[in-house]
């Protein structure tokens, strides 16, 4: 029996796609999608950061999602200790983002651009962000577990600039069987086939994904043919970014002080467009691509 050759292929957006007038209107800042439903960010004691931690760890473990609020945000310095109790934070090494930069790991996400098509910039700019799993472009060594937001500022609710978030529960639930064979099989060019868009681990679907929008997605299938061809995976794709933008989509009610992580392995996230350039908004990032193991699922 020879061996087969994997198939290639590249997915490019249809602009008359369903999906891309409903991302426009969802990301676009005029609609705000409804806050986390039942999102508990209780009081807690900024000092106490194993306290902290304990209870972030515990909430993820459970929800995949965890908050709470601090009478005042943390200094960075505090901030990246928090982090050291969840995991291992990644290094900021692009150096589009160095500017931006403390600590080594803390990524200060405030608007200092207008719109801008130059994608390194387009967090520090007013731009929506589509949907995606962070690191979906690393390696797997480097795609981070977890993400840790903290608000430092924030602006009125109108403002746009929201984080949003959406389970992968929610979007696969949303693939026809034969299409998420296939998404099992497909990955980013140049990855193995042991590293998909769509995997099973552990008895659930993780997804590593970006929305690329207008940039084409070049692609390697590894199912059999002639049972599939390029047409096929496009049309799962498709039907990927289709449920992408179905599925129940959620803000993060961030105020000034509040930490918020979320699990990069269960959930996706994105930003609606800032309203007005002028945005007071000021979130911090930091990555952590190893949790410790009391806040792994
Ligand atoms: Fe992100």
């Amino acid at each position: 029996m020879t061996a087969m050759r994997p198939l290639d292929g590249v997915y490019r957006q249809d602009a008359a796609a369903g999906y891309v007038a409903r991302r426009a209107r969802i990301l676009g800042g005029e609609w705000t999608p409804p806050p986390i439903e039942g999102f508990a960010s209780p009081r807690c004691n900024a000092r106490d950061e194993d306290a902290l931690a304990r209870l972030l760890g515990v909430m993820l473990a459970a929800d995949g999602l965890a908050a709470v609020t601090l009478g005042d945000p943390l200094e960075s310095a505090a901030l990246v200790r928090v982090a050291e109790r969840l995991g291992r934070p990644v290094p900021e090494r692009s150096p589009e983002v160095q500017a931006f930069v403390e600590h080594g790991v803390v990524l200060n996400l405030r608007p200092a651009f207008d719109e801008t098509a130059e994608v390194e910039r387009q967090p520090f700019a007013t731009n929506f962000i589509s949907l995606h799993t962070e690191g979906s472009m690393a390696p797997p060594d480097r795609r981070p577990a977890l993400l840790l937001f903290q608000c430092r500022e924030t602006d009125a609710d109108a403002s746009g600039g929201k984080t949003v978030v959406l389970s992968m529960a929610d979007v696969v639930a949303r693939l026809p069987f034969e299409l998420a064979a296939i998404l099992r099989r497909t990955g980013y060019r140049g990855r193995a086939a042991s590293d998909p868009i769509l995997a099973e681990i552990g008895g659930s679907f993780r997804l590593t994904f970006r929305d690329f929008m207008y940039t084409p997605l070049e692609w390697t299938c590894w199912a059999s043919r002639p049972n599939v061809d390029a047409t096929d995976v496009n049309h799962a794709l498709r039907t990927l970014h289709e449920a992408l933008y179905a599925a129940p989509l959620h803000h993060v009610p961030y105020t000034a002080g509040t930490l918020f992580v979320l699990d990069n392995r269960r959930f996706l996230h994105g930003r609606t467009r800032i309203m007005y350039p002028d945005s007071r908004r000021h979130l911090q990032r930091v990555r952590i691509a190893v949790p410790n193991a009391a806040v792994s699922a």
